[in-house]
């Protein structure tokens, strides 16, 4: 009996460690990890720090064996090994018996070893403070990451001079950029630009002027960061010199930012939102007047330009000439400049004779190759194309299943669900595609979620749902609700997600108090980053076809949250057939291309955010609207007259925070009105949208929206419906 008891407890024990991730403070010799989406770091003790491989944005097969803070959300990279020269899936990290830790590309071919000598350790160990250590028998370091900086310093961090940090190349691309943070040998702590072409370095933009010393660039345990004489405590140079918040609420790290600044940041571990890494104290001030140009006449500041063919184009103060190359970024307005740019242009003409005649001559060499080439080259080639067609295609199809097995995704019997939500009791809502219900995890820290029940399918396969499942658990973004898990048992189907304490935009928008204006511009933006990224950046593309206010959730920090992407797809293989007969959504959100034989492309989506953003300005439901309105005047048509008519303040009656930014109403009701056009060419991407409501771009005067008369539209729509429900009743 007592037996018994404690093997339960045992397995209990056991099975609550699952699925959290195992703590390896301490790595021993042999231990390896791959380069995946699925790889486990290596975690410290305190779970506070992560070494292991990192996915890059710009390739999905591009990893970077870093080390990264495993406790905040955006999992902030402090360190990394191969910035330059990213790893392959399928590469390898490996603690060796010889005591070396080295990074094999897919091949099996050495690409990064430390210790770089003939020294062996004999384990390794990622440290509390985010120190990733190799040990000697002694337990003694014999190379830690701390010695060997990336951009970062972090809390405990001292380093000996002569050493240097170098910049990343854009906030993404972790290859060396354009900025190094030095402590030379002569004492001086100095920020340099470093020049691209031959990695020579242009003058200091700031100096501690700390020449003739003899110093250690400390940055202490409390993250206080300084230069102090090597032997002895005597502070020479204070970095920080204002008071840090405690250690116990916050995290510290410094780094040399790809822009050339050197920041002191801090981070609350207690806010629950609005969280980021807060600046502290930078290097320089400002750095728009830090970088000193070349002294010269503007004459031979034009001439500078010309004969650099990277310069695109300069911009001359006086005496100081500043090059600048593509892309151009990082530029500020302010009424106290006062600069003459240069601007190179190409001769007219001269690329584009080059051009054509590179390509014709490849052209025709390619042709003469086909034709002059035997006829069994031509059979061998085919062959060949469709060999590799075959083969990528069932490697395509090994790897859907791999990550929907393994990956992120939880895999849930329908019993585990069926308890989680007490017998599907308490209903959420309910959607195009099924009913949501509350639940909660027990063995995932009581954590609460929405299972969403989906209802039977008609044509689908085995294979159609693993693949669009995989396809939703790869999308990440602070913008979309995210995908858990998934129960796939005979005919039942479900979809787990994280729950969202503050329910639809539609119950919030339209409910008794009205969100105030700064909320609802900062919700408007969650969903144009959150459509950007769904449509523009995540490996596979995907259409939503059915944004409206009942599918953009809100969490705990009313962040706006997309859900329900990615299951057109895999419902209703004729997804287009579903939309023309009216089952899924509101009218009144649908682009006008459903209800024509026209091809859907991810411009429906823009359109129904236009009409969203419209509800969202003026506070009003457009349904509503057109109901409760004598003439049966359409919120669109009602808005587009109260631009047209310059009487924009008629939106925004009553609502006093947005009556005092007509500016922004301004801005957002034209970006509107250029979503809601009839004509799919003329709506503008969700990337320029982003940048159009972020004041990046200018919007340019929308046209009037529609083709034809709105009376008519609204006819045709109804009676396109009406012969539909006949048809289905
Ligand atoms: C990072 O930038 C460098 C230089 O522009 C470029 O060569 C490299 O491909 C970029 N890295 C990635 C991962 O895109
Ligand atoms: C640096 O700060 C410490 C502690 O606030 C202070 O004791 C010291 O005098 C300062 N040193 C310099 C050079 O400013
Ligand atoms: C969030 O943080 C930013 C910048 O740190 C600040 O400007 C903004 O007011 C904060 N918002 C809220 C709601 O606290």
């Amino acid at each position: 009996m007592v037996m018994g008891i404690s093997a339960l407890l045992h397995l209990s024990f056991l099975l609550l460690l699952l699925p959290t991730v195992a703590l390896t403070a301490n790595i021993n010799l042999e231990t390896s990890m791959r380069a995946s989406e699925d790889s486990l770091p290596w975690i410290s003790s305190s779970g506070e720090f992560a070494f292991g491989f990192r996915k890059l944005d710009e390739n999905p097969d591009h990893f970077l064996l870093a080390i990264w803070f495993e406790k905040v959300p955006d999992k902030t990279i402090v360190w990394s090994a191969n910035g330059n020269d990213p790893a392959w899936r399928g590469s390898q990290v490996k603690l060796t018996n010889n005591g070396a830790l080295v990074l094999y590309d897919p091949q099996g071919k050495e690409s990064w070893k430390r210790p770089e000598g003939n020294s062996k350790s004999s384990s390794a160990a990622m440290q509390d403070d985010g120190n990733f250590v190799l040990l000697d028998g002694n337990s003694k370091p014999i190379w830690q990451s701390f010695k060997e900086p990336t951009d970062t310093i972090l809390p405990g961090q001292i380093l000996d001079m002569p050493t240097h940090l170098t910049s990343r190349r854009t906030p993404g691309n972790y290859s060396d950029g354009r900025f190094q943070f030095r402590l030379q040998d002569d004492g001086n702590l100095v920020l340099y630009p470093i020049s691209e072409s031959t990695e020579s370095i242009y003058a200091p933009y700031w100096a501690s002027g700390t020449v003739n010393t003899k110093p250690q660039l400390v940055c202490d345990k409390a993250g206080y960061i300084y230069l102090k004489e090597t032997q002895g405590t005597n502070r020479i140079f204070n970095l920080t010199n204002v008071d840090m918040s405690p250690m116990q609420n916050f995290y510290h790290l410094a780094r040399i930012d790809y822009d050339g600044v050197f920041r002191q940041y801090s981070y609350s571990k207690e806010e629950k939102c609005n969280l980021s890494w807060r600046t502290v104290r930078k290097y320089p001030e400002d750095i728009c007047f830090a970088i000193t140009g070349n002294a010269v006449t503007e004459k031979m500041c034009e001439q500078l330009c010309r004969e650099d063919c990277f310069c695109a184009a300069a911009i001359y103060n006086g005496n100081h000439c500043w090059k600048k190359k593509y892309p151009l970024s990082n530029g500020r307005s302010s009424t106290s400049v006062n600069r003459i740019a240069l601007l190179k242009v190409p001769k007219d003409g001269a690329f584009r004779l080059f051009e054509e005649k590179k390509d014709q001559s490849t052209l025709i060499l390619i042709v003469s190759v086909l034709l002059g080439s035997s006829v069994f080259l031509n059979i061998f080639l085919i062959l060949a194309i469709f060999l590799a067609v075959y083969f990528s295609y069932h490697k395509w199809l090994l790897q859907s299943f791999s990550s929907v097995s393994g990956g992120n995704l939880r895999s849930y019997t329908y019993k585990e669900l069926e308890e989680a939500t007490g017998g599907f009791k308490q209903v959420l809502g309910k959607g195009a595609f099924g009913t949501v219900y509350k639940g909660v995890i027990r063995s995932d820290a009581k954590r609460f979620v929405a299972v969403k029940k989906l209802d039977k399918m008609e044509h689908e396969g085995e294979r159609e749902f693993k693949t669009e499942v995989s396809v939703i658990g790869q999308t990440h973004h602070k913008n979309l609700v995210r995908l858990l898990g998934f129960c796939d048992e005979g005919e039942h189907r479900l979809l787990v997600y994280e729950y969202m304490s503050n329910g639809s935009l539609a119950s919030f928008l339209f409910g008794i108090s009205r969100p105030n204006w700064n909320q609802r511009v900062q919700i408007v933006l969650g969903i144009a980053r959150g459509l950007m990224y769904l449509h523009e950046e995540c490996s596979t593309q995907i259409i939503h076809c059915d944004i409206k206010p009942q599918n953009i959730l809100l969490d705990e920090c009313f962040t706006a949250r997309i859900s329900d992407f990615g299951l057109a797809k895999l419902l209703l293989a004729d997804q287009t057939r579903a939309a023309r007969t009216g089952i899924r959504g509101t009218i009144g959100y649908f682009a006008p291309e459903w209800f024509r034989k026209a091809t859907i492309t991810v411009k429906v989506d823009v359109y129904s955010f236009g009409v969203m953003l419209l509800e969202i300005i003026c506070c009003k439901s457009s349904v509503a609207f057109s109901m409760g309105n004598q003439e049966e005047e359409a919120l669109m048509d009602w808005i587009y007259e109260c631009y047209k008519g310059k009487q924009l303040e008629k939106l925004t009656e009553n609502d006093e925070e947005a009556s005092n930014d007509m500016k922004r109403v301004e801005r957002a009701v034209k970006v509107a009105l250029w979503c809601i056009q009839e004509d799919a060419s003329l709506r503008p991407s969700m990337k320029k949208v982003t940048q159009m409501l972020e004041g990046v771009i200018e919007v340019s005067v929308p046209p009037y929206p529609w083709n034809l008369v709105p009376l008519q539209v609204l006819v045709f729509i109804v009676n396109e419906l009406f012969v539909i429900v006949h048809k289905e009743s």
